[in-house]
């Protein structure tokens, strides 16, 4: 069969076996994932059209405040992987504490938590720029069959089983790792399935293409101020190009197809940037070793940072392995 003729539901069967645990619970979870995706897609495309843009009038628990459509995905992920039960607890950036599944059956034996950014790049939704939706998915720690602690949740992204994100873009697609590398299916909205379009996604070891909000520029610690000089100096293949969307998964996504590197750093007004540690930066980078790219926090592996809370956040730098060590380099100079 043509690559591109492969749907995702025939890749997750196929694959099944390629999971570290074959009980086919993580594939009926990347299931509800795809479904919940191509609902909040229909919603998106519909932004402008239907009262859906703009504030929901409330704001999270990081005093950010909500757009309708944060709340209308976050109901919407939340619904189809309570539904179908097939976790025990959920995370959500929309949510001040964890969701526990099921705590009061004693014989429920989902043994899978999720974390989720429901709606990514929210502040791009009113002007029609892509956003997406990030996933990370552990086994739980705690006894199959209790209610879920906090300690299900506060793992280090080394133990992520899988992870991915959604993109709706000029279109819509589904990226995603088990642990064997990234795969990208795109949505033919005519049918309303995903094919298999983008199979072993790669970083290109080097870029030309730097992502970071300049408008902080002034904030950075020095060896993120150098860094982009460096970017910036005319020598060997630079000065890189400047891009940068807003929507981490769009920027992202960029980058791994055309090499480049994302930051967002420390600075002085945001002592640990902006970021979530949990359920922005671990998935990320997931995915990024998976794709040959690197994820870091300027010092340390993000997947090797342990957790303590569930919404904290972290200096994010993540893309092409040289860039990335590049930029290290700086930071370990600077410091
Ligand atoms: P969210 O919409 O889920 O709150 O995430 C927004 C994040 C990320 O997607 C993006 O890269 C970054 O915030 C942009 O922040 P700045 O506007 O500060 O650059
Ligand atoms: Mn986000
Ligand atoms: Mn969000």
């Amino acid at each position: 069969m043509h690559q591109k003729n492969k749907t995702l539901g025939e890749f997750i069967i196929e694959n099944q076996s390629a999971f570290k645990y074959t009980s086919g619970e993580l594939s009926r979870l990347i299931n509800s994932i795809r479904l919940a995706a191509k609902v909040v897609n229909h919603e998106v495309n519909k932004a402008g059209l239907v009262d859906i843009i703009g504030d929901a009038g409330d704001q999270n628990i990081q005093g950010e405040n909500q757009q309708k459509l944060d709340v209308y995905a976050n109901l919407k992920f939340i619904q189809t992987l309570t539904n179908r039960n097939i976790v025990c607890g959920i995370a959500s950036e929309e949510e001040d504490s964890f969701i526990s599944i099921n705590s009061q059956d004693e014989n429920h034996q989902n043994k899978y938590i999720v974390l989720i950014d429901p709606l990514d790049g929210s502040t791009n939704i009113d002007v029609n720029v892509s956003v997406g939706t990030i996933f990370s998915i552990y086994r739980r720690v705690t006894p199959i069959g209790t209610p879920v602690t906090i300690e299900d949740f506060l793992q280090q992204g080394n133990q992520q089983v899988a992870a991915g994100y959604v993109i709706y873009g000029t279109s819509t697609m589904l990226v995603y790792t088990t642990g064997c590398g990234v795969n990208g299916f795109t949505l033919n909205p005519a049918i309303g399935s995903f094919y298999l379009s983008h199979p072993n996604m790669e970083f290109p070891a080097d870029g030309k293409i730097y992502s970071v909000n300049e408008g902080n520029y002034i904030h950075f610690p020095l060896g993120i101020k150098n860094y982009i000089k460096y970017c910036q100096m005319e020598e060997d293949d630079r000065p890189y190009t400047s891009r940068y969307i807003g929507s981490l998964v769009s920027d992202f996504h960029r980058n791994m197809i055309k090499g480049g590197i994302y930051m967002y750093p420390k600075s002085s007004k945001m002592g640990n940037g902006k970021l979530r540690l949990l359920y922005e930066c671990n998935p990320m980078a997931f995915l990024a070793e998976q794709a040959n790219g690197k994820a870091s926090d300027g010092f340390t592996r993000i997947m090797d940072i342990q957790p303590t809370e569930l919404h904290e956040r972290v200096p994010f730098i993540c893309g092409s392995r040289n860039m990335v060590e590049k930029a290290e380099e700086f930071m370990r100079k600077y410091s």
